[in-house]
C-alpha cells in the first residue's frame, strides 16, 4: 500500500494544510462565543493552560504517530496498540463524522449568508412570525427565513461537492487549495482586526478578552469548555492530524511542526477574538453566548453598522463570510481525507469510491440539520428542528467525544505502545529534545485532567440530561427526535460504536501491520 501513498510537496505545504485544518469556524466564532460564555477574560487562563499542558503534547503525539507508522489514524493506532487501538482510531473518525456533518451544515448556511451579503442580507426586514425585530436586527430576518426554508439543503450539497473536489486526488489537491486558502484567511483576518480596533471604542473590546476573573476558574464546566475548545480548534481527537503527518518525509521534525501549527492556530484564534470583540464593542452590542447567533446575527449586525456606507458594509460582509467558508473548507477536507485514506487502506477500495460514497453519506447527515420545521416559534435559541438536532449532537460529539478520544489515545499510547517509545521516535528527527516529563504528561497528567472534567460533566448529566428542557411541543414530522434527549445520546453512541466495531473487525490490513 505504501507505494501508492501520497506525500506533501513541501514542508510549507504540510504546515499550511495542518494549520488549515486547525484554523476553522472554531477559531473565528466558537472561540469568541465560548470565551464570552465562560466569562470573557476569565477564559484565557484555562485556555492557555489547556493549550500548553494538553494541546501541544497531544499534537506531538498525533503527529508523531502518523510520522512513525506512516498510516492514517486507525491503522497507526492498530500498529501501536493492536485491535483496541484500532477501535479507538475508528471511533475517533466516526465521532468526527458527526461533527463534520453539522460543521458542513453550518458552512451551507455560511454560503447562504455569503450570497445574501451581496445585498439582500442587509435589506431583509420581514421578521419570522413571533420573532421580535428591532432596528438592529436585519440579519435575523434573513437568517431565519433561510433557516426555515429548504434552501440550505442545496447549499449543503454544494459544500459537500466542493469537499469532494478538494480531496479527489488526496494531498495533492489539498495542498494546492490550502496554498491559496490559508494566506487569504490571514489577510482577511488582518483586515478585520485593523478595522475592528480602529473603530471608535473598538479597542475597549480588547480589555474584555484579557480581564481575568479567578472566580470562574473554580467551575469545572469552564475547564471542560477550555479542554474541548482546545481539542476542537487544534483538530485533535479527530484522527486527522495523524493522517496528515503520515504523508511527511521520514526526517521531518514533529516537535517543531506541532509547536508551529498550534501556535499559529491559537494566534489566529486570539486575533479573531479581538477583531470580533472590538466590532461588538464599537457598536455597543452584547456578544452572544451562542455560537450561531454570534456568527449569523451579532457580527453581521455589527458589520451592517460599519462607517462608509453600503459599499463598505457589503465589502466587510462578503469578506467575513468568505473567510468563514475558506476556513471551514480547509478544516472539513482534513476529515474527508483522514476517513477516505483509512477506508482505502483497509478495504482496498479506490479513492474515487471512498470519497464519493462518504460525500453522499455526508450529504444525508448534513441534510438532517437543515430540516426547516419550526419547533420553537419564539426562535430564541433553537428555532428549527435541524438547529435543535445540531445543538444536541454537538453537545455529545464536541463536549464529550473529542475528550474521550483524547483520554483513550493518551492511555493507549502512553501505556500499551509506550510514551517513551513514541518520544524516542519524535526526538530522533527533532531539533528540540523532549524530556521524560513528556511521558508523564501523556501517561498520567493529561488522562487525569480529562477524566476529571468528564466525570464532573457526566455527573451533571445525571442531574438533568442535556436537552431535557427543550420540550418542543411540536408533534409533526421528525420532531420526535428532539422530544426525547436520550434519543440523540443513544443514537450517537450506538452508531459510532457500531460502525467502529464493524470497521475494526472486518477487512484486513496488508503486509504485516502488526
Ligand atoms: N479545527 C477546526 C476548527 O477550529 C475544526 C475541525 C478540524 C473540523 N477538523 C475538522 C471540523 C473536521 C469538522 C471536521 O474549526
Amino acid at each position: 500500500m505504501s507505494k501508492s501513498r501520497g506525500q506533501w510537496g513541501s514542508k510549507v505545504g504540510f504546515i499550511l494544510a495542518a494549520s488549515g485544518s486547525a484554523i476553522g469556524l472554531g477559531n473565528i466564532v466558537f472561540f469568541s462565543a465560548n470565551a464570552y460564555k465562560f466569562g470573557g477574560g476569565a477564559f484565557y487562563l484555562p485556555y492557555l493552560i489547556a493549550l500548553f499542558v494538553i494541546g501541544i503534547p497531544v499534537m506531538i503525539l498525533e503527529f508523531g504517530l502518523g510520522h512513525q507508522t506512516r498510516r492514517a489514524f486507525p491503522e497507526s493506532m492498530h500498529k501501536a496498540a493492536g485491535k483496541p487501538g484500532e477501535f479507538v482510531g475508528w471511533w475517533a473518525l466516526m465521532n468526527a463524522c458527526f461533527i463534520v456533518f453539522y460543521y458542513i451544515t453550518i458552512l451551507g448556511w455560511v454560503l447562504g449568508m455569503l450570497i445574501g451579503a451581496f445585498g439582500q442580507l442587509w435589506q431583509e426586514t420581514t421578521p419570522l412570525k413571533g420573532f421580535a425585530m428591532d432596528e438592529l436586527a436585519n440579519p435575523h430576518g434573513y437568517f431565519f427565513s433561510m433557516l426555515s426554508s429548504w434552501k440550505p439543503m442545496i447549499f449543503v450539497a454544494i459544500v459537500w461537492i466542493l469537499n469532494a473536489i478538494l480531496v479527489r486526488r488526496g494531498v495533492a489537491t489539498i495542498e494546492a487549495a490550502v496554498k491559496v486558502f490559508v494566506p487569504l484567511m490571514w489577510i482577511f483576518m488582518i483586515v478585520l482586526i485593523v478595522r475592528g480596533i480602529t473603530l471608535e471604542n473598538g479597542f475597549q473590546g480588547v480589555w474584555l478578552l484579557f480581564t481575568p476573573n479567578f472566580e470562574v476558574m473554580k467551575d469545572a464546566a469552564v475547564w471542560q469548555g477550555a479542554f474541548s475548545q482546545i481539542f476542537f480548534t487544534l483538530s485533535l481527537g479527530f484522527g486527522v492530524m495523524t493522517a496528515y503527518a503520515s504523508y511527511l518525509p521520514k526526517d521531518s521534525d514533529q516537535t517543531s511542526n506541532a509547536l508551529l501549527t498550534s501556535l499559529m492556530n491559537c494566534g489566529f484564534e486570539y486575533i479573531a477574538g479581538l477583531a470580533i470583540f472590538s466590532i461588538l464593542f464599537a457598536f455597543a452590542m452584547v456578544p452572544a453566548a451562542s455560537t450561531l447567533s454570534m456568527m449569523f446575527f451579532i457580527v453581521p449586525t455589527g458589520i451592517s453598522q460599519m462607517p462608509g456606507g453600503d459599499p463598505m458594509v457589503m465589502a466587510f460582509g462578503l469578506l467575513f463570510f468568505l473567510l468563514l467558508l475558506l476556513a471551514g473548507l480547509s478544516s472539513s477536507v482534513s476529515l474527508v481525507e483522514g476517513l477516505a485514506s483509512s477506508l482505502i487502506d483497509k478495504f482496498r477500495i479506490s479513492r474515487a469510491k471512498a470519497v464519493g460514497l462518504f460525500c453522499i453519506f455526508g450529504f444525508v447527515g448534513s441534510a438532517m440539520f437543515t430540516l426547516p420545521q419550526v419547533v420553537n416559534p419564539g426562535l430564541e435559541n433553537d428555532g428549527t428542528l435541524g438547529l435543535t438536532l445540531l445543538d444536541l449532537v454537538d453537545h455529545w460529539a464536541f463536549s464529550y467525544g473529542l475528550l474521550i478520544v483524547g483520554l483513550l489515545e493518551c492511555l493507549l499510547i502512553g501505556w500499551a505502545f509506550g510514551a517513551k517509545r513514541l518520544r524516542a521516535g519524535v526526538n530522533s528527527s527533532s531539533r528540540f529534545n523532549l524530556g521524560s516529563w513528556y511521558d508523564w504528561l501523556i501517561k498520567l497528567i493529561i488522562p487525569a485532567l480529562i477524566l476529571y472534567v468528564l466525570i464532573v460533566g457526566i455527573k451533571g448529566e445525571f442531574a438533568g440530561l442535556y436537552g431535557s428542557d427543550y420540550g418542543p411541543n411540536y408533534k409533526d414530522g421528525f420532531s420526535w427526535m428532539v422530544n426525547s434527549p436520550q434519543f440523540i445520546l443513544v443514537g450517537w453512541f450506538v452508531l459510532t460504536v457500531g460502525a467502529s466495531l464493524i470497521f475494526t473487525l472486518r477487512g484486513k490490513y496488508s503486509e504485516g501491520s502488526q
